[in-house]
C-alpha cells in the first residue's frame, strides 16, 4: 500500500491534499450544532446528482410524455418511487439546510472580514440553487409546474421596454410549452449543476484559505503554539469527520422518515395540484410556489405595482450580497454583540418565516398588510444595521474560544 501511495504521490499529490485539508487542517474546537449544515449541504448536493441521474434514465423531457413518464417512474420502474421521493424530499431539505447554514453565518458574523468572498460565493450558490429548483419543478409537467412557471416567467414581462421580448425569449415560445420544458431540462440536469459544482469548489477553497469562523467569532489563527498550530484548533480528521458522520446519521433518520411516511408533507414538499397533468386551459385556484420560495413571493405580492414588486423582490436577495459591508460592527459573534443586534436578528428571522407563511396562503386584505409590515421589517433590518452597527455597545470578546460542557 505504501509503495502504491508513493507511486501515486509522485504523479498526483494526494497525501499532501489529505494532510492540508483533513488530517492537518485545523478547525476551531468549539463548533456547535449549526456547523453541521455545510457538510450536510455537500451530502444533499451529491444525493440530488445521483438520484437525478437515475430519474433522467426514465424521464421524458417532452410535453406530451413528461407527466406520464413520472407516473411510470412512480408505479412501474423498480424502486422508482424511492428515487423520486428522495429527489423531491432532497430539494426541500436542501433549502432547510441552506437557510440554517446562512442564518448561522448571520449569528456568528461569518461573512465579515476576511470571509466576504466566501459569503459572496455562498450567495451565488443560493441564487443558482433557486434557479435549479425552479426549473426542476417544471419537469413533472403537473398543473402547478405549468402555472407556477407561467406566473414567474410572466414577471419578467413587467420590465419596461424589453420585458415581453425577454419573457418570450426565456420560454422559447409565447406560452409555456414543449420548447420551455426542453430548455429547462437542459439547464436543470447539466448547466446549473455544473456551475453549482464549480461554485461549491470555490466556496470551499475560500473557506480553507481563511479557515472557519466559530460561535465565538474569534480568529483561532491569531493564537498559535511554537509549531504554528492554532491553540484552539483540532485536526478536521478524525475529529470533525466523526462529528459530521454523527450529524449525517441523525439527518438520515429524519430524511428517511419523511421519504417513507410523509413524502408530500401535506402538500408542502409536493403540491396537491401537481398530481394533475398540466392544462393550459385551466388555471388552478391558488397558484402557490413551493415553500422555500414563499418568503420572496410574499415580498413580491406586498408591492401593489407589478414591476415594483419584481424590483423589491430582487432587492431582497441582492441586499444579502452586501451584508459584509452593511454590518460594520467589528465584533463578529452575536454572543458578544449588543442586545439591539440580537433583537434585530430575531425580528429579521420572524419576518422571514412570517413572509414564508403569508406567501403560502391566498391573498386576503389582512395578510397583505401583515406581508407589507414584514417586508418593512425585512429591509429595516439591513437599514438599521448599517447605522447602528459601528456604534454598538459590545461585550469584551475573549482571546480564546470558550467551551460549554
Ligand atoms: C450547495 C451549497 C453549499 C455548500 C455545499 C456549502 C458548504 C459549506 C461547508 C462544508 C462549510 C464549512 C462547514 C460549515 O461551516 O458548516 C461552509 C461554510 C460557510 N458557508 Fe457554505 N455551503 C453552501 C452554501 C452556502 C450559502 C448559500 C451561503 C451564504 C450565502 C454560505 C455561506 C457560508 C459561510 C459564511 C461559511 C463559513 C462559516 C463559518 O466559518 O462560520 N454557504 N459551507
Amino acid at each position: 500500500m505504501n509503495k502504491l501511495m508513493a507511486w501515486i504521490d509522485e504523479r498526483l499529490p494526494v497525501s499532501n491534499f489529505v494532510k492540508n485539508h483533513l488530517s492537518q487542517y485545523y478547525a476551531p474546537k468549539n463548533f456547535n450544532f449549526f456547523y453541521y449544515f455545510g457538510a450536510l449541504a455537500i451530502f444533499v448536493f451529491i444525493l440530488q446528482i445521483v438520484t437525478g441521474i437515475f430519474l433522467t434514465i426514465h424521464y421524458k423531457p417532452d410535453a406530451v410524455q413528461a407527466f406520464a413518464s413520472v407516473e411510470y417512474i412512480m408505479r412501474d420502474v423498480e424502486w422508482g418511487w424511492l428515487i423520486r421521493y428522495m429527489h423531491s424530499t432532497g430539494a426541500s431539505f436542501f433549502f432547510i439546510i441552506i437557510y440554517l447554514h446562512m442564518f448561522r453565518a448571520m449569528m456568528y458574523g461569518s461573512y465579515k472580514n476576511p470571509r466576504e468572498l466566501l459569503w459572496i460565493f455562498g450567495m451565488l450558490i443560493f441564487v443558482l440553487l433557486m434557479a435549479e429548483a425552479f426549473m426542476g419543478y417544471l419537469l413533472p409537467w403537473g398543473q402547478m409546474s405549468y402555472w407556477g412557471a407561467q406566473v414567474i416567467i410572466s414577471l419578467f414581462g413587467a420590465i419596461p421596454f424589453i420585458g415581453e421580448s425577454l419573457a418570450t425569449w426565456i420560454r422559447g415560445d409565447y406560452v409555456i410549452s414543449d420548447a420551455t420544458l426542453n430548455r429547462f431540462f437542459a439547464f436543470h440536469v447539466i448547466a446549473i449543476p455544473l456551475l453549482l459544482f464549480a461554485l461549491i469548489y470555490l466556496h470551499l477553497a475560500a473557506l480553507h484559505t481563511t479557515g472557519s469562523n466559530n460561535p465565538d467569532g474569534i480568529e483561532i489563527k491569531n493564537y498559535k503554539d511554537e509549531n504554528g498550530i492554532p491553540l484552539d484548533g483540532i485536526p478536521f480528521h478524525p475529529y470533525y469527520t466523526v462529528k459530521d458522520v454523527f450529524g449525517l446519521s441523525f439527518f438520515l433518520i429524519i430524511f428517511a422518515f419523511i421519504v417513507f411516511f410523509l413524502p408530500e408533507l401535506g402538500g408542502y414538499f409536493l403540491e396537491k395540484d401537481n398530481f394533475v397533468p398540466a392544462n393550459p386551459l385551466k388555471t388552478p385556484e391558488h397558484i402557490v410556489p413551493v415553500w422555500y420560495f414563499t418568503p420572496f413571493y410574499a415580498i413580491l405580492r406586498a408591492i401593489p405595482d407589478k414591476f415594483g414588486g419584481v424590483l423589491v423582490m430582487g432587492l431582497a436577495i441582492f441586499v444579502l450580497f452586501l451584508l459584509p459591508w452593511i454590518d460594520r460592527c467589528p465584533v463578529k459573534s452575536m454572543r458578544y454583540r449588543s442586545r439591539v443586534y440580537k433583537i434585530l436578528l430575531t425580528l429579521f428571522a420572524i419576518s422571514f418565516i412570517g413572509l414564508g407563511y403569508i406567501g403560502m396562503n391566498p391573498v386576503t386584505p389582512i395578510l397583505t398588510w401583515v406581508g407589507r409590515l414584514f417586508t418593512l421589517i425585512y429591509f429595516g433590518f439591513f437599514i438599521v444595521l448599517y447605522f447602528i452597527s459601528p456604534k454598538e455597545k459590545t461585550k469584551n470578546v475573549p482571546d480564546r474560544v470558550t467551551m460549554h460542557e
